[in-house]
This record gives C-alpha cells, sequence and structure tokens, in this order.
C-alpha cells in the first residue's frame, strides 16, 4: 500500500513539473508579446501610452452617449481609438494628450454633426490631431476643410511655461503638419495652415473670412489666452456648430476653466453641453 502512494505521487509529481514547464513556457511567450504591444502601444516618445482598459473605454463611451445623446456611440468611440493608434504610428510626433481625452474628441465632435465641415483648430503641434478628426469625418461620409492657425515655432509655446522638448523629438513646423494631413486622406487644397498667433490681427482677418462648424481651442492655455480666444470664436461660428475646450477639467491648466466659466457667464452664443475626459463641448445658438 505504502510502496504504491509513492508510485502515485512520483507520477504526479512528474505531470507538475511538466505543467510547470508549460506554464513557464507560457510566460514567456506573453512577456515577448506584450512587449511588442508596449513598442507599438507605450508613452516611450510620446508622453502618454495608449492602452486604456475595458473599464476606462466603458466610462468614456458613457460620456460620449452623455454628450451626444447617440446610443450606439461605442462604434465611434472604438473606431476613433483605432485612428489615433494608427496615425500616431505612420506620422511624424504625436497627438498631445491622454488616450481618452483623445478618443474622447475624435468620436464626440463627429457624433454632435456640425452643421457644415469648416473646421477650425486653433493649436496644431504637429498636426496628427487635426489629420485624425479629418478622417473620422471622412469615414462619417462628410468632407472637412481645415484651417489651422499655431505660430509653428519649431517647440510648443506656452505663456508662463518653460520652452521644453517635446517627447517625440519631432519640430513644430509647416512640414510636419503638411506631411501628417496627407495621412488622412484630405486633399491639399481643403487645408489652410496660417502661421501665427490666434490672437494676432493678421492672422483673425484671414481666417475670419467664414463661419466655422466646428472650432478647437487648443492654443494658449493661459486664462487671457483662452477668454481672447472664445471672443473670437463668438464672432466666426456658424450657427448649430460645436467649440472643442480642450483640457477644460485638466488641473494642470485651471486657466482655460478659468477663461470658459467667465465667458459663459455673460452674454454668448455659447452653450456648455457637458465634457468628455478633460474636454469641455459647447453648442453655438
Ligand atoms: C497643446 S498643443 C496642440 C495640440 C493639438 N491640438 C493636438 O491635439 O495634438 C498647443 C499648440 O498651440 C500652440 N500655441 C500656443 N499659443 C498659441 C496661440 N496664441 N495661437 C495659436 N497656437 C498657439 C503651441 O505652440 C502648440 O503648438
Amino acid at each position: 500500500m505504502d510502496r504504491r502512494i509513492k508510485r502515485l505521487a512520483g507520477s504526479e509529481i512528474a505531470a507538475l513539473r511538466e505543467e510547470l514547464e508549460q506554464t513557464r513556457q507560457q510566460l514567456n511567450d506573453l512577456r515577448v508579446g506584450n512587449y511588442a504591444v508596449e513598442l507599438l502601444l507605450g508613452r516611450t516618445g510620446r508622453g502618454s501610452h495608449r492602452m486604456p482598459t475595458k473599464g476606462q473605454m466603458k466610462t468614456l463611451t458613457d460620456e460620449v452617449r452623455e454628450v451626444t445623446d447617440v446610443a450606439t456611440a461605442e462604434r465611434q468611440v472604438h473606431q476613433a481609438y483605432r485612428t489615433l493608434v494608427v496615425l500616431e504610428a505612420l506620422g511624424a510626433g504625436r497627438v498631445a494628450g491622454g488616450t481618452m481625452n483623445v478618443v474622447g474628441k475624435l468620436s464626440t465632435i463627429t457624433l454632435l454633426k456640425p452643421p457644415n465641415d469648416e473646421v477650425l483648430e486653433i493649436g496644431t503641434l504637429h498636426g496628427l490631431f487635426a489629420a485624425a478628426l479629418a478622417r473620422q469625418l471622412i469615414s462619417d461620409g462628410r468632407t472637412p476643410s481645415l484651417t489651422i492657425v499655431d505660430p509653428l515655432a519649431d517647440v510648443q509655446l506656452q505663456p508662463g511655461h518653460v520652452v521644453a522638448a517635446d517627447p517625440s523629438g519631432t519640430p513644430v513646423a509647416e512640414q510636419v503638419v503638411r506631411a501628417n494631413l496627407t495621412l488622412s486622406g484630405l486633399a491639399q487644397d481643403r487645408l489652410r495652415l496660417r502661421r501665427g498667433f490666434s490672437d494676432a490681427p493678421e492672422v483673425r482677418s484671414t481666417v475670419s473670412d467664414r463661419q466655422y462648424g466646428v472650432i478647437i481651442v487648443d492654443g494658449d492655455h493661459s486664462e487671457e489666452g483662452v477668454r481672447q480666444d472664445l471672443e473670437w470664436a463668438e464672432t466666426i461660428a456658424a450657427s448649430g456648430g460645436i467649440v472643442v475646450l480642450d483640457d477644460y477639467t485638466d488641473r494642470n491648466w485651471p486657466g482655460v476653466a478659468a477663461a470658459a466659466e467667465k465667458h459663459l457667464a455673460g452674454d454668448t452664443r455659447f452653450t456648455y453641453i457637458g465634457r468628455t475626459a478633460t474636454t469641455g463641448f459647447l453648442r453655438v445658438r
């Protein structure tokens, strides 16, 4: 009897050893796979990683549904995530901001059905967000026409902040923005790049020639900068249009909310309709 127990125990140990060896092998394979995913989606070279959890995507989808009133928003949210990943992988430089913030902006703007296809982005960095948005709008059957205002000063400028080298190492430059925009499929004659500051009279005079269905306020993040951009936006936003306030609830940029709240408390065509991640959305009367 004792010898039989010993024999059984011996064969069990061999089976356990075999199982342990297989598990070790599987773990190694997973580590290799994880590293490749980290290379594709990790934060090196862009500051934020692109690996959201299921819970984060669900929370974001709920926020997008809330702002847009579109029950089927999940499809656009997932498509927006793929657009972000692909454009950052192929493009030069990076999209600024955390994954949920970028995906929220991309899906919500499209779902809010802007009244026309004229899009103004104030502050573009490498132009990759603009490219991703153009892609989203094209996927929705629209023919976007993009106007971009940015000093294109080689680096990102922010009043009151030390100019730091970009984590991507890519310059903030016209040729970079133009190259990135080709990835969106947008025809060159539907892209207008106005180099300069958004409060400069010569910039405003060329860009104020139309009413925009979408205005993205993502340039100077100081209270004074956002105040001036919102004042200008009042005069160039199309009726029914969308104003997007980037970093509206981001604690690193308190000037955005301060300026927006003061602006919304005054005489304005804008109504706050909600937020996704740290982006605020306004609808134009
Ligand atoms: C946060 S980045 C824009 C990010 C881009 N929209 C994105 O989503 O990837 C801000 C950009 O605005 C530019 N900028 C700063 N002040 C500006 C101003 N007054 N007018 C226009 N652009 C400005 C910065 O140099 C920088 O390129």
